[in-house]
Order: structure tokens, then C-alpha cells, then sequence
């Protein structure tokens, strides 16, 4: 009898065909998010759980006796509940090095867009607006040679920094801890201060995970040091921006725009910034390509496959649950 597993979406076939040789696999049906009770319902007999912007909370854990390995197609985890997966001892993967450039891609993209007023452009031609040739239409701000800022300086931030090499721009930035000097002269990159950080980057882009201590790391305070020519950047997860005050700092034009990927309460956006031109909305695509996606959902199957053979794969999030 082969283990019972359940995926949460839809994962491309060549993952889900995967995971059929080795499990007998049930999946969601729908590119929905779940809610915990049928999530809990559909894991009552599983052994393994392949998860993709699903919440996994402590009541769906406690209905799945039997569950011995959790799998997000995913670099972020603060969806899972780790720490009752931990006292479980259920080990918990994630997918590290398959989507950092893709995301690394969309967090200039939304730079690019927001300093060069792209969106802003377009709707301009679209909606019949534009009649003549003008020196002064839509002025932006260069991209070349400015200073760009990274908060978190892990493998997405440091794919940000090579494409801001290629702009020319200057490297600046801050993380818990300081990265190895040679990373550090790849890419020219100097580690300053919170404070430094702030205050001096052109582009601020934040790659830091969500966890207690990263909530709200960019509030009023911080946004307030920021240079009133400043664009700030979130590929990395919404909660980390005080929303209402970034919202607040935009229209008060106290910063100079932003590009967003990630917000506090997806899908809802905070209404006041749905109405400001200088910020930039995504909804939440930043590996959203054909390419990474199947990257990710054969990562996640190839991590649940490893898990429930007993072995343990290089992105396990918590040993502590094997150790
Ligand atoms: C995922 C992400 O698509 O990897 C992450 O952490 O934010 C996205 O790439 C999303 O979390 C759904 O799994």
C-alpha cells in the first residue's frame, strides 16, 4: 500500500504524475487557497502534505494523525504553523534555488515600472490622452547610478543586487547578519546600519522573511527616514510594510513611490493606495513564471518523496523535528 498524500492546488501534471509513483495522491481541484476545515478534513488519513498558499494551522494538524512530512512549493513558510509541526516532529521543506532570480526579475520590474512611471504611461496612451510630443511628459526618476538599498540579504536580495550592478547602481544593505566578504565584493555591496539604510537609498527593496520580529519593520518611522525622492520595493511578504502608513507616506508624497508585490491582508489591498498613481500593484506573482513554477512543484514533490523515504533533504526548515 503506498501513503496517502494530499496536495493543496492543482500542481503542474509532471509533479503530481511524480508523486504517483511513489504515493497514492489526492489533490485539490481548484488554484484556491483552502480553508483549515476542509484542509483538516482531506488530511485525516495523509501521511504527506504538498502545500502552495495554503495556511497550515494547528487544527489542521491536530486532524492528521498520521502526517509525517509537510512540503511547500514555496521559499516562504510563515503559512505553516512550524512550531506544531516541530513538537510533532514533522519535518517541514520548502523550495531554495529555484525561484530567487524569477522573484529577483519582478522586484526590478516593479522598480523599473514605478521610477519610469510605466503604468502611468501606458494608461496615458490607452485612455486617448496623448496629443503632442511634449518636453515635460511624465518626468520619472533614473534608475542608473542611484543607490539601491536591500533589506534581508539572502539569495533574493542578492540576485536584486546583480541586476542593480548592471544598472551601475551603488549596493547598500542591511540584514541580521553580515554576509561573507567575498559576497560582499561580488557585488560591491557595503553593510550599513538600519538607520544608514534608510536614509540613504534611492530604491529601497526588502527581502526579509515574515516572522514576529519582521512585522511591520517598515512603519511610519522608518518611512519617515526615507529621502522624499525614495521608491520602496516589497516582493517579500506585506506584512512586513505598516500599510496604512505607507499609504499615508505616498500621498503625502514624503516618499517618492512604491512597487508592490505582497500585501498585509491578500487579496485586499489598502483602498487609499489603489488610488495613488506613484505606487505600482501586483498581485502576489513575483515566481510566477511557467518555468519556476514547475521548478517549485517538482522541488516540493522531489522534498515530500526524500521526507517519507526517510531521508533528509537539503531544504528541511526546521532539523530540530529530525534531529
Ligand atoms: C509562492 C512566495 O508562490 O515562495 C514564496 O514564498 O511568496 C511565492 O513564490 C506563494 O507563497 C505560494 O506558494
Amino acid at each position: 500500500m503506498k501513503p496517502k498524500v494530499f496536495v493543496t492546488r492543482p500542481l503542474p501534471s509532471p509533479a503530481l504524475d511524480l508523486l504517483a509513483e511513489h504515493f497514492e495522491v489526492a489533490f485539490h481541484p481548484m488554484d484556491l487557497p483552502m480553508a483549515p476545515e476542509p484542509l483538516a478534513e482531506a488530511c485525516r488519513q495523509i501521511e504527506g502534505l504538498v502545500v502552495a498558499g495554503t495556511r497550515v494551522t494547528a487544527e489542521v494538524l491536530n486532524s492528521a494523525a498520521k502526517l509525517r512530512a509537510v512540503s511547500t512549493a514555496s521559499v516562504g513558510y510563515d503559512n505553516i504553523d512550524i512550531a506544531a509541526c516541530t513538537a510533532r516532529r514533522i519535518p517541514v521543506t520548502n523550495t531554495v534555488g529555484v525561484l530567487e532570480d524569477t522573484t529577483a526579475d519582478l522586484a526590478f520590474a516593479l522598480l523599473l515600472a514605478v521610477a519610469r512611471r510605466v503604468v502611468e504611461g501606458d494608461r496615458f496612451v490607452r485612455d486617448g490622452l496623448w496629443r503632442e510630443w511634449q518636453w515635460g511628459l511624465l518626468h520619472a526618476s533614473d534608475v542608473h547610478h542611484k543607490t539601491l538599498g536591500l533589506y534581508g540579504f539572502g539569495r533574493i536580495g542578492q540576485a536584486v543586487a546583480r541586476r542593480g550592478r548592471g544598472f551601475a547602481m551603488r549596493i547598500l544593505y542591511y540584514a541580521r547578519h553580515r554576509v561573507a566578504e567575498a559576497i560582499e565584493r561580488e557585488f560591491e555591496a557595503q553593510y550599513v546600519d538600519r538607520e544608514t539604510l534608510l536614509r540613504q537609498s534611492d530604491f529601497l527593496s526588502l527581502h526579509i522573511p515574515k516572522t514576529p520580529e519582521t512585522v511591520h519593520a517598515i512603519g511610519a518611522r522608518e518611512l519617515g527616514l526615507m529621502k522624499p525622492s525614495a521608491f520602496l520595493i516589497n516582493t517579500a511578504r506585506g506584512a512586513v510594510v505598516d500599510e496604512p502608513a505607507l499609504a499615508h507616506a505616498l500621498k503625502a508624497k514624503t516618499i517618492g513611490g512604491a512597487g508592490l508585490d505582497v500585501f498585509e491582508q491578500e487579496p485586499v489591498v489598502h483602498p487609499a493606495l489603489i488610488d495613488l498613481s506613484n505606487v505600482v500593484l501586483m498581485p502576489h506573482v513575483g515566481s510566477a513564471t511557467d518555468e519556476t513554477r514547475l521548478k517549485m512543484a517538482m522541488r516540493a514533490a522531489e522534498n515530500l518523496i526524500e521526507l517519507l523515504g526517510g531521508r533528509r533533504p537539503a531544504d528541511i526548515v526546521n532539523p530540530e523535528a529530525v534531529a
